[in-house]
């Protein structure tokens, strides 16, 4: 009899919570292979002792040519993906910060964070489709953000970082109704991670209350057990790290 391979896929896979997305699959027994995407080289041992040849890294650049180049290394293993999480996100660099009021929005951020928050997203959900569509059912999980619904929108200010999770959503949302059309076997889920600790989130750190902050190890569990217990339904599912609901 042969055994189907199941391969689990982490694009950004060099952030705080794509490298321990890797590290939870790479310890999953079930998933056979784990491939890993990221602008950067792998630097750390990531396999907790399990076989490095378990782990394939690939770099790649985040324009459509390179995403469609990385895939192609992918193809071998079309129909075979059971788990894909998309980590890639941005919310401070040392050119941009969130905005505090209208006179801090600038088009050159606004830009930038939705290239890395939107728009990659998007492109891997083109690129990736006949990688993921097949027999096997596979799970999208994308990061976005609480901070990305509208109707819990009550502090104001991030412009660009709230409004780049908003358009991810309705990405998401857009593309779980045609790819229900055309590869039933693919299930996204927009997922909150929760305050968690990465380059990220370390400036905003000091406000979050006791036991509120996570690591990234604890929401990689998390997002594990709510991708186990998935149904494929066609819709988008909307997460928090505790598996709840948010309203949009
Ligand atoms: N940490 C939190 O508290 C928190 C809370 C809510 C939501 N999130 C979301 O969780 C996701 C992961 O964030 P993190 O906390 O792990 O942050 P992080 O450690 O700073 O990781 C950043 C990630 O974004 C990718 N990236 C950076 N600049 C990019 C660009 N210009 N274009 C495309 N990709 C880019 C990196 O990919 P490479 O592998 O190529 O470096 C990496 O995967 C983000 O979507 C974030 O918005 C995080």
């Amino acid at each position: 009899m042969i055994t189907m391979k199941r391969c689990a896929l982490v694009l950004g896979a060099s952030g705080g919570l794509g490298g321990a997305m890797v590290a939870e699959f790479l310890n999953d027994p079930a998933i056979d292979k784990v491939f890993a995407v990221s602008s950067k080289q792998n630097t750390t041992d990531l396999s907790g002792g399990h076989s490095q040849s378990k782990l394939v890294w690939l770099q790649s650049e985040y324009n459509e040519t390179a995403m469609a180049d990385t895939v192609s290394h992918l193809m071998p293993f079309a129909g075979m993906f059971s788990r894909v999480c998309i980590c890639h996100g941005l919310l401070h660099s040392d050119k941009l910060w969130p905005e505090k009021r209208l006179e801090d929005i600038n088009s050159n951020a606004l830009q930038d964070i939705f290239q890395s928050n939107a728009v990659v997203p998007a492109l891997w959900l083109k690129v990736l489709f006949k990688v993921l569509k097949g027999q096997v059912p596979c799970i999208v999980a994308t990061m976005s953000a609480r901070v990305g619904s509208v109707s819990d929108n009550h502090l104001g200010g991030w412009y660009a970082y709230r409004a780049s999770k908003s358009a991810l959503n309705m990405i998401l949302k857009t593309a779980a109704i045609e790819y229900a059309r055309r590869a039933k076997n693919v299930k996204f889920i927009a997922f909150h991670p929760g305050t968690t600790d990465t380059p990220l989130s370390k400036p905003f750190q000091a406000t979050v209350p006791t036991g509120k902050l996570f690591t990234p190890e604890f929401v990689a569990e998390r997002l594990a057990i709510i991708m186990d217990s998935a149904k494929l339904d066609g819709e988008l599912a909307y997460l928090d790290w505790d598996g709840q609901s948010i309203a949009w």
